[in-house]
This record gives C-alpha cells, sequence and structure tokens, in this order.
C-alpha cells in the first residue's frame, strides 16, 4: 500500500502503525488518505485512489458524492476516540456549574497581590455555582460517545434521559443500565437541565437544536454541543443567551456567530486532541486501509 497522509493524524507520528507501507507526498501517486480534519472538498480525487480514511468520527470534511462516483471507499474510525470526547463533555457540564473560567481569571488578575487569600474570600461568592448530582441530562444520540457520558453522568448522580431513533430500549439498557430511554425528543427538550447532542451531521440533523426546540426547553437549560456547529441553529441559541433563557451554551467548534459571546464557553475543537485518541484514530485507520487493500474488507 502506497499512502498519503494529508494533516498530521498521530500523536507520535504514524510509522509505528504503518511499518512496511510507503509514504509518498503527492495524492496521484498514493492508493489511499490518511486524513484528519483537512477538508477535501476542493481536491481534484486522482483515478487510481482506492481508499480515503479519515482519523475520527465525522466525515463532513470528505466529499462524500465525489468518492462515490469514483468507487473511492470511504472509512472512519467511530468509537476511537470517544473516551476523549467524552471527558470533554463532561468538562463542559462542570465548566457550564462551576465558575471555573471565572475564578481562575480573577486570581490570575490578583497575581502579586499580598492579600490575595483574603480578597478570595471576600470574591468567592460571585464564582458560585450548582451541582450536577440530581440534575436531568439528556442525550441526543447514543452512540459510542453518547453512551460513554451516560455512564459517567450516572456515577456522578445525574437523572439520564436518552433520545436515539436508532437503537432499540433493549440495546439502550444493556449498554448503559440507568438510561431512560424517550421516545419523543421534545421530551427530552422540555425535560432536561442539561441536553447534549452525540449525532453525526445529516439533511435531517442539521440545526436540530433550533428555536422551536429552544422554545420547548425549560428556563437555564445548558445545551453542549461537542457534535458539529451546524446541528444547532447557534443564532437562535446566542438570542437564547441574551433573554436568559439559555443558561450557558458550550461548544466544541469556535464561530464569530458565538465566540465572545457572554455565557457561551467556545472550545477550539479539542474532544478529540489527546495523545490517546489521536493514536487509536490513527492506528484504526490504518488498520481499517490495510483490510481493504490487503484482502478485499470493508470496515466502518
Ligand atoms: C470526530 O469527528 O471524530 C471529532 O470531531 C474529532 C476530530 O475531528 O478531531
Amino acid at each position: 500500500m502506497k499512502y498519503t497522509c494529508l494533516n498530521p493524524i498521530a500523536s507520535v507520528g504514524l510509522d509505528q502503525f504503518t511499518e512496511g507501507y510507503e509514504k509518498t507526498e503527492k495524492m496521484e501517486d498514493a492508493d489511499a488518505v490518511l486524513v484528519r480534519s483537512a477538508a477535501m472538498h476542493d481536491l481534484e480525487l486522482p483515478d487510481g485512489l482506492y481508499a480515503v480514511a479519515r482519523a475520527g468520527a465525522g466525515v463532513n470534511n470528505i466529499p462524500l458524492d465525489k468518492c462515490a462516483e469514483k468507487g473511492i471507499v470511504v472509512f472512519n474510525t467511530p468509537g476511537a476516540n470517544a473516551n476523549g470526547v467524552k471527558e470533554l463533555v463532561i468538562a463542559g457540564m462542570l465548566l457550564a456549574s462551576r465558575d471555573i473560567i471565572g475564578g481562575v481569571e480573577w486570581a490570575k488578575s490578583e497575581a502579586g497581590s499580598e492579600d490575595i487569600a483574603k480578597k478570595a474570600e471576600k470574591e468567592k461568592k460571585k464564582f458560585a455555582g450548582c451541582e450536577l448530582m440530581g440534575k436531568k441530562l439528556g442525550i441526543i444520540g447514543l452512540g459510542a460517545i453518547g453512551i460513554q457520558v451516560a455512564n459517567v453522568a450516572e456515577c456522578l448522580g445525574m437523572d439520564v434521559y436518552g433520545y436515539d431513533p436508532y437503537i432499540s430500549v433493549d440495546a439502550a439498557w444493556k449498554l448503559s443500565k440507568g438510561v431512560k430511554h424517550i421516545k419523543d425528543v421534545d421530551d427530552i427538550y422540555r425535560t432536561c437541565d442539561y441536553i447534549t447532542i452525540h449525532v453525526p451531521l445529516l439533511d435531517s440533523t442539521r440545526k436540530m437544536i433550533n428555536q422551536d426546540a429552544i422554545d420547548l426547553m425549560k428556563e437555564n437549560v445548558v445545551i453542549l454541543n461537542f457534535a458539529r456547529d451546524m446541528l444547532v441553529d447557534e443564532e437562535a441559541v446566542v438570542k437564547a443567551l441574551k433573554e436568559g433563557k439559555v443558561k450557558k451554551y458550550v461548544c466544541d467548534f469556535p464561530n464569530t456567530t458565538t465566540a465572545g459571546v457572554e455565557n457561551a464557553i467556545i472550545i477550539p475543537h479539542l474532544g478529540a486532541s489527546t495523545a490517546e485518541s489521536e493514536d487509536n484514530c490513527a492506528k484504526m485507520a490504518v488498520q481499517e486501509l490495510m483490510e481493504y487493500l490487503e484482502k478485499g474488507n470493508i470496515i466502518n
């Protein structure tokens, strides 16, 4: 197999996974492409290309129609970075509930002040928060990430509700015993204090969290989006943040609509940016390419 890599995809270099395979700089010379987040939509896909493997779950940076026309098989690595994303989602819920960011900024601004400890006792009221225990968490999408978030949230004492039209009650029960399986997503909007979305970006899911959904939500709801920004009508969310209906919007996809908006906690797409997740994705992507190019097997 001759492969090319459009952007760095493993923390320690790809060589440990690709031993015996030749790396080429040009896509024209390659049988397969490995890619992480680089957008491939404007690239000319050469005739000799057999496969593209995305080291990650979402495939919206890959021109699926163009690949299908040319018979190029596209792979992704579902689940390989789920733990990294799950940990950041939990951190997002905590950041939305405890004013860790405000407190840290305050302590920084007091650097060098001799009576910082005394001042802290006076100031800390400003940074008081709330706890996750006993709060209702709604998870939209019970795939690899959604289920892992559910399991940790239960350990934190949250009351977990899950919605996924593609998973049976039995399967949801087996994967995460405590999840209450909700059949109508509107009931998630009506019931939950925290709502996190973990679905792929499809025509049917684009702007799924929109004004109508927000209208159904409780006052002071926290919305978390670690899946794709286009799943949420962010203009509607910003309006709801300004009106005070939404308490916090935590999102792993920065853009001009939300960056800098008060009560929006915006993170620069760090969900899977851990050494472990990067290496798991890179390893799985290479294995998928080998299975296909050597044995004709298609996995993921
Ligand atoms: C994914 O699609 O797997 C995540 O967004 C992580 C990433 O793209 O780096």
